[in-house]
């Protein structure tokens, strides 16, 4: 690695240069990427709602929810069938993201982008104009297909593109984007929920197409990261990009380091096999456990059921679906808290402070239920305690959107060395994705068999991932990426899993400064 540079905990090692006017708008275009994973989610739980939309393809799942008449609210009408359709894409984006993960290593970050956006967009308009199932059910495989190589893809290029010290809020437009999608996508299923003559599902599954256009078209211009023209040879152009980026001629330092780090990734043939060396022990459980954690929140109990779940509360349909716009709301705003506060605090505080919120207000959730519909879940829900449920609902949603939202994305993305990138993340977004179907499919039957409890279980949940985090995530705020290195050599479990051999710092000068408080 190139000289002169000093790596400190906390503060990190600083290259020359500035955010440029380019840089930030690459980092906008780019974080579009996260619409359409974000639409997806607000979109499908609306839909599925609609009788409208389960007459025409699942006449027998609509006559069984008709005839439905059990009082417990713990116990809507549930069928695997539905979840499995609205599932289905997670699972196609979980095995898209493997395939994402060469296309990202072999032909730069924004074919993956391009690539993700052109497949979402047929598969919109296959979906808005469904005459069958079948078609219902390839245009979700396609529109998987384009979640998994966008949430591949984004979350590097965006690390990779951001200058070390702004690289949380730069990665957070990411999370941004997907809450705007989710927002959108509530917006859209309270309007065409109104539509008579039972077309309203069409639209909102049609208008899919709108962020797969822009995130397409995006791609088309956006520049290659100089981290992956230096890995696919064009050293030249790397050079040139990152002046540009980084809006001065001194980025020679910077320069040497991503050579460095391409040099070593050429000597590894296999990333696949590689990350399950030792020494990338500690970057291998944070790919895993991350977005098992991130799901295991439970957030997508209220991203996909919130409706449903009002519902149960004996709110109104209107209500419902308007209570679904003010999380959707909240969870875009509170995301700013984050943008704002990620590379200043760092990120143990917000995950630390966020867990904390979430474990108190799912507990009063549950505590909330607990009182008013007891174990029989016959009880009445009275009107009083409806504001109050909406209330700690929206504190429970802005903890996650300035914790666990954001910085599942973004931590994956920025700790893994360059020569096993693009495997990690496909990892991160595979168990992200497999967990999103787990709870997507399995909440339901959990409310009827835990009822209240459930909340209690996911605060059990959030209880763990805290210390968890607390114990083993050291900070990385302001870390040049491809530095990373030091800082588990610097903590004081994962150190042990990194030898002396690991770390080439050439003629860095490397302090590390207080490794086991401050990591
Ligand atoms: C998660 C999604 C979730 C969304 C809510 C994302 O970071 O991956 O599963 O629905 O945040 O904002």
């Amino acid at each position: 690695m190139a000289g002169g540079a000093i790596v400190q905990s906390g503060s990190g090692k600083e290259y020359p240069g500035n955010l440029t006017v380019f840089v930030f708008f690459t980092c906008v275009v780019a974080a579009t990427g996260g619409l359409i994973f974000g639409y997806d989610i607000g979109i499908s739980g609306g839909v599925t709602t609609m009788d409208s939309f389960l007459e025409e393809f699942f006449p027998d799942v609509y006559r069984n929810k008709k005839r439905d008449t059990s009082n417990n609210k713990y116990c809507t009408f549930d069928s695997q069938l539905l979840t499995t359709f609205t599932s289905s894409l997670y699972l196609a984006a979980l095995i898209a993201s493997f395939f994402a993960s060469t296309v990202t290593r072999a032909f730069g970050r924004r074919w993956s982008m391009l690539g993700g956006g052109i497949t979402f967009l047929v598969g919109a308009a296959i979906n808005g104009a469904a005459q069958n199932v079948l078609m219902l059910i390839l245009g979700r495989i396609l529109l998987g297909i384009g979640v998994g190589f966008a949430n591949q893809s984004v979350p590097l290029y965006l690390s990779e593109m951001a200058p070390a010290r702004l690289r949380g809020m730069l990665n957070i437009g990411f999370q941004l984007m997907i809450t705007t999608g989710i927002l959108c996508a509530d917006l859209i299923n309270y309007g065409t929920a109104k539509i008579k003559g039972g077309w309203g599902w069409r639209v909102g599954l049609a208008l899919a197409a709108v962020p797969a256009a822009i995130v397409t078209v995006g791609a088309l211009f956006l520049p290659d990261t100089p981290n992956s023209l230096i890995e696919r040879g064009h050293s030249e152009q790397a050079k040139r990009m990152l002046r540009r980026i980084r809006g001065t001629d001194d980025i020679l330092d910077e320069y040497d380091d991503l050579v460095a780090a391409s040099e070593e990734s050429k000597l590894v043939k296999h990333p696949w096999a590689n990350i399950t060396q030792r020494k990338y022990r500690p970057q291998l459980t944070m790919a895993i456990l991350i977005p098992f954690f991130q799901q295991l929140t439970g957030i997508n109990v209220i991203m996909f059921y919130a409706p449903e779940l009002f519902k149960a509360m004996d709110f109104g349909d209107d209500a419902s679906l308007m209570s679904a716009v003010i999380t959707g709301a909240v969870n875009m705003v509170a995301t700013f808290v984050s943008i704002f506060t990620v590379d200043k605090l760092g990120r143990r505080k917000l995950f630390l402070e966020g867990g904390l919120q979430m474990l108190t207000s799912q507990f009063v959730i549950g505590t909330l239920m607990a009182i008013t519909l007891g174990t029989s879940g016959e009880g009445h829900f009275p009107k009083t305690y409806a504001g109050f449920l909406v209330l700690f609902v929206c504190i429970y949603v802005m903890g996650f959107a300035w914790s666990w939202g954001p910085l599942g994305w973004l931590v994956p993305s920025e700790i893994f060395p360059l020569e096993i990138r693009s495997a990690g993340q496909s990892i991160n977004v595979s168990v992200n994705m497999l967990f999103t179907f787990v709870i997507a499919q399995a909440f339901l039957a959990m409310l009827c068999r835990f009822k209240f409890g459930i909340f209690y279980f996911f605060c059990g949940w959030v209880v763990i991932m805290t210390a968890f985090i607390a114990l083993f995530l050291p900070e990385t705020k302001n870390v040049p990426i491809e530095e990373m290195v030091l800082v588990w050599k610097g903590h004081w479990f994962w150190s042990r899993f990194i030898s002396d051999d690991d770390i080439h710092v050439g003629t860095t000068n490397v302090e590390m400064g207080k490794p086991n408080s401050e990591f």
